[in-house]
């Protein structure tokens, strides 16, 4: 996701991009790749697996597939996925760090097709999660399904901000305020920015033809993040968990397209818990 501050100050024209129907056709491969390659990761998160191996898997997935990893070299970003588990809201860096027993972890890439940008998101559980853990996901992915379900000709982005922190404020969760989706498309991080609170009736007004993400970040306790000192990692203020997924879609006569629909069924993570 891009943080609204660097969205605000970098934000080129301004103005939002309306597609081609032939566009289309390039996200479509974008965002399927995107999501062949979280599909690809599943076996991989278990307990004791290595972040850094688990980027260098999807870095040579995208380049075996005559892809780019859009991440690496974005802003002196050096991986190719965000790995941010638990209290990690989002850019967690791969390292060394590995992944336990118990951890609810976010998966982001982006890739590059033909100059079109694939940019998806997902919950994996390592083992077995907790019950609140499990409760925090599936806020998180039905927050995506209504945001999406705002999604058509007419709409504005405050009526998919809106329909997001309602839903998410009516289950006592808490949506993250300082980063949003984007515009995408043959740019990464584009107007407009896709707030995800919100009131009904702001912001710009939806047409055929424009590509963004949804990628809501879902906290069990308060909204507030803090920054690492690494200038990427994002973590809840409070230290409690927080979640998201994204998805990359174009908003069509009749409402929209998902671009990142897992191939496999993959996209909600089958979770096990006590
Ligand atoms: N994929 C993230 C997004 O949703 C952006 C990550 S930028 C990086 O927009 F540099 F941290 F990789
Ligand atoms: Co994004
Ligand atoms: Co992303």
């Amino acid at each position: 996701m891009a943080s609204t501050d660097i969205l605000d100050a970098e934000h080129r024209t301004g103005r939002i991009k309306v597609h081609k129907p032939e566009d289309f056709e390039g996200m479509r491969r974008a965002g399927r790749l995107a999501a062949e390659c979280l599909d690809m990761l599943v076996p991989h998160v278990v307990p004791g697996a290595v972040t850094d191996d688990l980027d260098r898997m999807a870095r040579e997935f995208i380049l075996d597939h005559g892809a780019l990893p859009a991440c690496l070299g974005y802003r002196g970003y050096t991986k190719t996925l965000c790995i941010s588990p638990n209290h990690i809201v989002c850019h967690g860096i791969p390292g060394e760090r590995s992944l336990r027993e118990g951890d609810i972890a976010n998966i982001d890439v982006t890739v590059i097709v033909d100059g079109w940008h694939g940019d998806t998101s997902r919950m994996y559980g390592v083992g077995q999660i907790a019950p609140r853990a499990k409760r925090l996901v599936e806020v998180t992915y039905e927050a995506l399904e209504r945001g999406l379900a705002a999604v058509k000709p007419g709409a504005t982005t405050g009526d998919i901000g809106h329909a997001i922190q309602s839903y998410v404020e009516s289950m006592r969760c808490s949506v993250v305020r300082d980063f949003c989706g984007h515009g995408v498309g043959r740019v990464f991080h584009d107007a407009p920015n896709i707030l995800h609170f919100g009131q009904r009736g702001t912001g710009e007004v939806l047409k055929p033809g424009m590509f963004f993400t949804i990628e809501p970040m879902v906290n069990l306790g308060k909204h507030p993040v803090k920054l690492l000192a690494d200038g990427w990692t994002a973590v809840t203020r409070d230290k409690s968990l927080s979640a998201q997924c994204e998805h990359s879609v174009g908003v069509t006569e009749a409402a929209y397209e998902v671009f990142t629909v897992s191939p496999a069924g993959l996209f909600k993570p089958p979770l096990q818990s006590a």
